[in-house]
């Protein structure tokens, strides 16, 4: 997802300064165009000869160098940019990009760029605690601006505190998920499921198989990277938990359908990648079974475990794979109709390299229509891309000029309905009086700004609107339509049903 993108990657001057080679380096393997940019203070940690070597690109370090293509253009690369990462970000930058000081190549290209501005501060304990280092972060979250905190750890003093830098890979997880949010999936809502759950025989035995969760997990990175809000339902695997994504741990097979029902209550899709258990122990024995006193034979006794795919219920598009050792299409396509699936990934389980705990997936897609797309052997975040492909084509489009809102239990409590950033252009500028059309009249009311996501909040005058609907839940969605840019709009409860 980072081919072909332009990252502004700014540096300043701060001992985690090198750690930016590493994060440039990975950004550049990945494919993205890195366009550096370095403070002079940057430049006495870490030389530009090592930004230049690692990306391949001229490095920006003054606005008066007049052999880079960037100088005499200063908001060239402004322009230029997809997203803006400041790593680290010392007080100083933080400080003049809150005051809109704009007096070296890097202030100048955040007051001037239109792209989301990434900044991973990193410093001294008392410097980054310092309230006015807190007041400046504050205004830059305020603006729309993503903070990356920084970590508890040994700083450069040798004391411990919060200052460390977040870890390049927390870095770029984040960065994926503020490039998807002009994705095709952007504003969806999507729960996946992954690994094998844990049937317990007794508290130190269980019956499980070998699922390794990879598959599950490059689903949810994906659907992260296109945009999607996503939930993932993990049984325990040995895998990192993905940034930017809710991970919820469950163990059994029971565990895993309670969370995926109150996961689903507000979601647009379900892919169950899961490998759950078909049958769990009728009855987990208390103590560890002794072998002497169980004697040579021992005899479990199994009873079915839910079948969550099949027992979900609600408004949302079903996708479940099909784990299959024969018959591979007339199976899948069998749990397709049994399971009422919009799409089936049929999984060769005994093709070389393909299935469980390996790297790579065979899988023949199989669609509600009866479309079957058998791919070639895989690595399983292609798949993961394949797979979303169909999801985004079947989910209906956000539309150019109304889109739905998901009510949270936050809009409901204080009665306020929150804007997605990505919709953000639809709105005028804050404080602008704008009239929403309502079943209970025209509502007069504006915009003030939402925190760190960078989207927008309408508060005045909803009170009246959402007194003379007391049946709203968290998990109903609106939808909102321009009638009139920039001042008329159309409110409208869509789906009360959608949280069942
Ligand atoms: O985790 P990895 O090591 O990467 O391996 C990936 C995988 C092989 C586990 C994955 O690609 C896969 O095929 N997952 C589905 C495994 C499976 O349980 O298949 P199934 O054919 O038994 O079940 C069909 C569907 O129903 C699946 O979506 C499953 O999640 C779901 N199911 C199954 C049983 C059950 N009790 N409840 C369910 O919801």
């Amino acid at each position: 997802m980072l081919t072909d993108k332009t990252i502004v990657l700014g540096i300043t001057g701060g001992i985690a300064a090198y750690k930016a080679a590493d994060l440039a380096s990975k950004l550049a393997q990945a494919g993205a165009k890195v366009e550096v940019v370095m403070t002079e203070s940057a430049t006495k940690f870490i030389t530009p000869l090592t930004l230049r070597s690692l990306t391949n690109r001229p490095v920006v370090t003054s606005m008066w160098e007049l052999t880079s293509e960037f100088s005499i253009e200063h908001v060239a690369l402004a322009e230029a940019a997809d997203i803006v990462v400041i790593v680290p970000a010392t007080a100083n930058i933080i400080a003049k990009l809150a005051a809109g000081i704009a007096d070296d190549m890097l202030s100048c290209a955040v007051l001037a760029t239109e792209a989301p501005v990434v900044i991973a501060p990193a410093m001294n304990v008392n410097m980054f605690q310092n309230s006015v280092t807190q007041d400046n972060l504050a205004k830059l979250k305020d603006r729309g601006f993503t903070i990356i905190d920084p970590e508890y750890g040994r700083l450069a003093s040798g004391k411990m505190g919060l200052g460390r830098l977040a870890e390049v890979e927390k870095i770029i997880g984040i960065i994926k998920q503020v490039l998807g949010r002009s994705s095709d999936l952007a504003g969806k809502r999507i729960v996946v499921t992954a690994g094998g759950t844990q049937e317990a025989i007794d508290p130190v035995r269980y019956i499980s198989n070998h699922s390794s969760g990879k598959m599950g997990y490059a689903v949810a990175e994906a659907a992260r990277d296109r945009g999607a809000e996503v939930t993932l339902i993990t049984a325990p695997t040995s895998l990192p938990e993905p940034v930017g994504i809710e991970v919820i741990q469950v163990t059994s097979a029971v565990q895993m359908k309670e969370a995926v029902a109150k996961a689903t209550a507000q979601s647009d899709a379900l892919i169950m990648a899961a490998a759950v258990a078909d049958y769990q122990p009728k009855s987990t024995v208390k103590g560890k079974i002794k072998r002497e006193i169980a004697g040579a034979d021992l005899t479990l006794e199994l009873t079915r475990t839910p079948d969550i795919l099949a027992e979900a219920k609600g408004n949302f598009l079903r996708v479940g794979f099909a784990a299959e050792s024969e018959n591979l299409v007339e199976n899948a396509k069998d749990k397709l109709q049994r399971k009422q699936l919009d799409l089936v990934a049929a999984n060769d389980i005994t093709a070389p390299d393909s299935g469980f705990n390996v790297d790579t997936n065979k899988i023949t897609l199989i669609g509600k229509d009866g479309e079957v797309e058998d791919l070639p052997l895989m690595s399983k975040r292609e798949v993961a891309d394949k797979i979303l492909d169909r999801v985004a084509g079947l989910l209906p489009p956000p539309s150019e000029n109304s889109f739905e809102v998901i009510l949270r239990p936050v809009m409901v409590k204080n009665h306020f309905i929150g804007i997605p950033a990505l919709q953000k252009t639809l709105f005028p500028p804050m404080n602008t009086a704008l009239v929403l059309l309502t079943e209970v009249g025209a509502i007069e009311t504006n915009i003030i700004r939402r925190g760190s996501s960078g989207g927008l909040k309408l508060t005045k005058g909803l009170i009246k609107w959402f007194k003379a609907h007391p049946e709203l839940k968290p998990g109903d969605k609106l939808r909102i339509t321009v009638l009139e840019p920039m001042k008329r709009y159309r409110l409208e409860i869509v789906k009360l049903e959608y949280r069942k």
